[in-house]
């Protein structure tokens, strides 16, 4: 066999093993039924509120949930760019943002079962892991530790995706594990992590709402002793919101227990996928010892909806959706590729989705593994062309003013640090540093002016 035959061999037995393997993620669509072009200027969607709509177009407004065409086009993108991914992972968030007077039960029910609908209308064939959002639920947040009308019909809605087991345990709590792609020796986890979320009144002071840790940590166990590899995926994500400086999602203690889960069970999880933010970020788990040993991928959303969290400023973003590449025998993530849509490009020229970035060539790292990703935050944190783009990327590069010394604390201390009191120290710390760049200098050549004065 000549050299240029073992290549193409090689590399056919590479693609046919399939060590390369791809899905895709997407998260936060907020369906808004309401817009309409036709409506009054200032009413054009609900969930804008009372806020002016500057540029609505087809594609919606910054302001506004998703109208239907951004969300037939952004699974029409999916479709054209990745049509066969090995599966899909959507983590949630369907309905808009309004006020609950404005949904109700059968409301939300009726949007999941659209966006739904038209996943498996282009993706028949296609494996999908869904997890609820803290928005696919009325009222809103308020998902329980019990059984509930609304997953139960969800797990109806979602029975093609879901085996037997999936189907029961979604209906006592919303969450679930399957066999990742029916393999043995790899495995889904889907949690429900909105039963944390500290707006949800229905778990609060809950030492273990719906017993989804010990059913975690029971999974996670056997999972190690079945050497098996693991991703996790969820809504809410624990830790810090990047935007606005110390904002948490979770409360305190549930925080902890999910943080202590990761620490104890690091080795077989080999990935964490969440949205809620909206925004493009990443969150580092370290174990005792300061070794990087687990990372929290954040997707961005679908939706381009300000968000109206008093203390963030401006807070848009364009619509993204992410592939991820994978290592299909070891469940390494090797790569992320973001895919975007320029909003205001869109609504006046032309529907044109395009890449925005890979990972492993905007930050020169050779996978997305915790150590990589450890070096990409380090380059974030330490130089000011890489704060730059990451933080250009976190809005989809919808905001491309300048992070200063403030927004770099909160981004990298934010994805440094997920617990409580960590990340208060971190912004300690590195505000301290920059006292150190701006004062110490000027204080040490005061001091040594005194001494040689007194000399
Ligand atoms: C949503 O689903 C309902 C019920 O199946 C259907 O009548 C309606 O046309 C769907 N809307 C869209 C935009 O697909
Ligand atoms: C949900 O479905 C289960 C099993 O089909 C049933 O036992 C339970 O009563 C249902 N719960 C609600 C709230 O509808
Ligand atoms: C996975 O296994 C279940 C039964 O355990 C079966 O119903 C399902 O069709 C299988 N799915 C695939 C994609 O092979
Ligand atoms: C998006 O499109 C608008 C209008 O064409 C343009 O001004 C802007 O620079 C574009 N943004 C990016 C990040 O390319
Ligand atoms: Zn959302
Ligand atoms: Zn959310």
């Amino acid at each position: 066999m000549s050299a240029l035959q073992f290549i193409i061999v090689f590399g056919l037995l590479g693609v046919s093993f399939g060590l390369s393997g791809r899905f895709w993620h997407i998260t936060d669509l907020h369906w808004d039924p309401t817009y309409d072009l036709n409506n009054k200027p200032n009413k054009v969607c609900a969930s804008s509120g009372n806020r002016p709509v500057g540029n609505a177009g087809t594609f919606g407004d910054y302001v506004c949930d998703s109208p239907w065409d951004l969300i037939s086009s952004s699974l029409s993108a999916m479709k054209a760019i990745s049509p066969a991914p090995d599966f899909i992972v959507w983590t949630g968030d369907d309905t808009p943002h309004v006020p609950n007077e404005q949904l109700g039960e059968e409301a939300v029910l009726g949007i999941i079962n659209n966006l739904t609908y038209i996943i498996k209308q282009l993706f028949p064939n296609t494996k999908v892991y869904s997890a609820l959002g803290n928005h696919d639920f009325h009222p809103k947040n308020q998902l329980p530790a019990a059984s509930h009308n609304i997953y139960n019909i969800t797990s109806e809605l979602w029975k093609d995706w879901l085996h037997l087991e999936s189907q029961e345990t979604f209906r006592q709590g919303g969450f679930y594990t399957e066999e990742l792609l029916n393999r043995t020796g790899y495995r889904m986890i889907v949690l429900n992590t909105n039963l944390y979320y500290d707006q949800n009144k229905e778990t609060k002071g809950v030492e273990d709402p719906a017993g989804q840790f010990a059913w975690a940590d029971h999974i996670l166990t056997e999972a190690a002793n079945k050497k098996e590899k693991v991703y996790i995926i969820g809504h809410v994500p624990p830790g810090f919101f990047e935007k606005k400086r110390s904002k948490p999602w979770f409360t305190a203690k549930f925080n902890q227990q999910y943080l202590k889960l990761i620490q104890k069970h690091h080795a077989v999880i080999l990935g964490q996928f969440f949205g809620h933010h909206h925004t493009d970020s990443f969150r580092m788990i370290y174990n005792s010892d300061g070794s990087p040993v687990s990372t929290i991928f954040l997707t961005p959303g679908v939706t381009p909806w300000k968000t109206t969290l008093p203390g963030v400023a401006d807070g848009a973003n364009n619509p993204g959706i992410r592939l991820f590449e994978y290592d299909t025998e070891t469940l390494l993530v090797k790569d992320m590729v973001t895919y975007y849509l320029n909003l205001t490009f869109a609504n006046k020229a032309q529907e044109r989705w395009e890449k925005e970035y890979r990972l492993t060539e905007s930050f020169r790292v050779s996978d997305a593994s915790p150590h990589s990703m450890h070096k990409v935050l380090e380059r974030i944190a330490n130089d000011n062309c890489y704060l730059q783009k990451y933080y250009e990327y976190n809005s989809v590069s919808y905001d491309l003013t300048e992070c200063n010394e403030d927004c770099r604390i909160d981004h990298v201390c934010a994805a440094r640090e997920v617990d409580f009191s960590r990340y208060e120290h971190c912004l300690e710390k590195e505000t301290a540093v920059f006292m150190c760049g701006g004062l110490l200098p000027f204080l040490s050549a005061l001091i040594s002016l005194v001494l040689t004065i007194h000399v």
